[in-house]
């Protein structure tokens, strides 16, 4: 769906990124990140996005947050309300009154979870329609979910992850628009995928090496995929299916368990909520 809205997208730039701590499966301190080559693929992916029309607004790096690069997992926008996430470990929960402060300054409420419940913001909770999938286990509880889509007043479908290399939803599940949405099905159990293919009228599965690469971790920009390098099979199906796809290495990122929308959080909502399209 294209619409006339100019997507806005925030990102954070990888000056302090690295693999300090392992907190998933990808994770290995001893493969360390080069840093040029971390650079390079960040700003590809940023003016690759910017030439598609988006706007993008930087966050300021910190010093020993090396995750902060990994926007979509700051909060959950909803209209002009930032659900501040709550991390479930602590390397990254001091990554929140960074973001905290930056949707302050621009003019956002700020709205925290309880304490007791997490959640990883946009990582783990995709609008597809009207409908908030959100993936719990690892990272995010299946209450934080049911609070926040109540807080919402939206009807909120949780899937349990249950492979722990796809421990973010964001990893596995890529709404495209309202009934259409690539996933991996191997990250979900038979309920899990029960639940998607029951609300999901076009579900395009991408293929266990495909995942790997991080396919599913997919910026949409109306009618264009922007996704990681080595995915051809889902290029061809996003192509069947009427979307262009653009691959952008990001290999660098991967070493810490993230790719292209890991490192970005789509302020205006993304193309396939429901919400943003009447906002
Ligand atoms: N190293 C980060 C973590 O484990 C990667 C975050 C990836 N983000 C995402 N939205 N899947 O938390």
């Amino acid at each position: 769906m294209s619409t006339t809205r100019t997507p806005t997208i925030l990102m954070c730039p990888p000056d302090h990124y690295g693999i300090e701590y392992e907190i998933n499966p990808w994770m290995k301190r001893s493969f360390a990140s080069v840093r040029d080559q971390a650079f390079l693929q960040w700003r590809t992916l940023r003016s690759t996005l910017a030439n598609l029309g988006a706007v993008i607004e930087e966050m300021t790096p910190q010093l020993g947050l090396p995750d902060l690069v990994f926007t979509a997992n700051a909060g959950l926008i909803f209209h002009r309300r930032f659900y501040s996430s709550r991390f479930m470990h602590e390397v990254r929960a001091k990554e929140s009154p960074f973001f905290d402060s930056w949707f302050r300054e621009h003019g956002y409420e700020v709205i925290h979870w309880p304490e007791g419940m997490y959640h990883e913001g946009a990582g783990d909770a995709l609008f597809c329609g009207d409908a908030l999938f959100a993936g719990y286990r690892t990272r995010s509880d299946a209450r934080a979910h049911q609070w926040v889509a109540a807080e919402m007043g939206v009807r909120v479908l949780p899937l349990e992850l249950v492979n722990p290399r796809f421990y973010h939803l964001d990893t596995c599940f890529c709404p495209l628009a309202d009934g259409m949405a690539l996933y991996y099905p191997d990250a979900f159990d038979t309920y899990g995928k029960r639940v998607l293919e029951t609300h999901v009228s076009t579900l395009i599965p991408v293929i266990e090496a495909e995942a790997h690469r991080f396919g599913c971790n997919a910026v949409v920009v109306g009618k264009t995929v922007v996704h990681n390098s080595g995915c051809p099979q889902m290029a061809m199906d996003l192509e069947k299916h009427g979307y262009k796809s653009i691959e952008v290495t990001l290999d660098e990122f991967l070493k810490a368990g993230g790719s292209a929308k890991c490192l970005t959080l789509r302020l205006d909502g993304e193309e396939a909520a429901g919400w943003a399209r009447q906002a």
